[in-house]
């Protein structure tokens, strides 16, 4: 198959991770006869050193004109990095919600896996840890909080700040068949979650999944309230088969979720539309405080490349090849420092890609 795959690498660990997925994918391609046309696009922090602004419209047409993108992390540190100095509607950040609701990316899929190697990193009771836990997190990613009208303004000579929590029923509707058809591929059980008992968006938002879930009798549906999921995450995670959250919920949601894994850098994501086409990321950030030293962990972003091959471009065996790879790294002892626990194999963010392309 040939493939056209847009590469952002962006900040901070991001190009160290993605030259690790590029081997993988590169291994991917000699071994099953494949073939993939790179093209790297500007964003982030690295888009405003040359343009100015986190992404320009260019960068948006070479993406649309890709199969699928392929991303590293975006953005420094705020209290000192000059990408932070400019307006806000041109930083780091910005350029990552602009793609996102550019390419209509409503659903982000995070998969968050205790890995049975990383037990002894899960911070959860032993018991915990040995049940093991599978959970996706579908998160809407184009709506709510972050894309609502927002603004600065003083009344009454009080400088006040105002952001709006906003869904419409068909961007409920779309997000939440996305997580029951899902589901149906998984443990057919889908937990939403809101805060209904304060917000209208949430009261709109359970109404929209219970009609959506008449099409699912097959498919458990249950309602939690968005402070009882944060809880019951660290309580008993291996009570979860799919979380389908707003965008903000999610947000903060998979955070928890990728802890109780063990480590955030073992958390890939797909950010997908209606068709098949998609952003591959790690749900992690762009480490500034680690960058260059070649001891990230690139595992995140070595499955959202599996997640890609998977997803837009229906190459099963080649993503079950990578995870198989990885499985027998971890089996046979090798981590990166956030996973690392004494005894075991410590290895750089280079080694790990390497280990795992000798393996596929
Ligand atoms: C994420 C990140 C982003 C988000 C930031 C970088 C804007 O935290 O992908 O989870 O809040 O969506
Ligand atoms: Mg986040």
């Amino acid at each position: 198959m040939d493939m056209k795959i847009a590469v952002i690498r962006g900040d901070g660990i991001g190009p160290e991770i993605v030259n690790e997925a590029i081997k993988v994918l590169d291994r991917v391609c000699s071994v099953y006869s494949h073939k993939i046309d790179y093209t790297d696009v500007l964003m982030g922090g690295a888009s405003i050193d040359v343009h100015g602004t986190s992404l320009t419209d260019e960068a948006i047409e070479t993406c649309k004109a890709s199969d699928a993108v392929l991303m590293g992390s975006i953005g420094g540190d705020p209290n000192t990095s000059p990408w932070y100095k400019i307006e806000p509607s041109k930083r780091p950040e910005a350029g990552l919600l602009k793609i996102r609701k550019s390419l209509n990316l409503f659903a982000n899929l995070r998969p968050a896996v205790l890995f049975p190697q990383l037990a002894d990193a899960c911070p959860l009771k032993r018991e915990m840890a040995d049940k093991g836990f599978d959970m996706l997190i579908m998160r809407e990613l184009t709506g709510g909080l972050y894309f609502g009208e927002r603004k600065t303004v003083t009344e009454n000579g009080i400088v006040t700040a105002i952001d709006t929590l906003k869904y419409s029923e068909t961007e409920i509707r779309r997000i939440a068949i996305k997580a029951f058809e899902v589901a149906r591929a998984r443990k057919n059980k889908v937990t939403s979650v809101d805060k209904a008992n304060v917000l209208d968006s949430s009261r709109l938002w359970r109404k929209t999944v219970n009609e959506v879930a008449e099409d699912y009798p097959d498919v458990t549906l249950e309602h939690m309230l968005v402070d009882n999921c944060a809880m019951q995450l660290v309580k008993d995670p291996t009570q979860f088969d799919v979380i389908l959250t707003e965008n903000m919920f999610g947000d903060i949601l998979s955070d928890e979720a990728s802890m109780v894994t063990g480590s955030i850098g073992m958390l890939a994501s797909a950010s997908m539309n209606d068709s098949k086409f998609g952003l591959y990321e790690p749900s992690h950030g762009s480490a500034p405080d680690i960058a260059g030293l070649n001891i990230a962990n690139p595992l995140a972003t070595i499955l959202s490349a599996a997640m890609m091959l998977r997803f837009s471009f229906g190459l099963g065996n080649e993503a079950d090849a990578i995870e198989r790879a990885i499985n027998k790294v971890l089996d046979e002892g090798f981590r990166t420092g956030d996973i690392f626990v004494e005894g075991l194999k410590k290895v750089s963010c280079s080694q790990m890609g390497d280990l795992v392309t000798e393996r596929i």
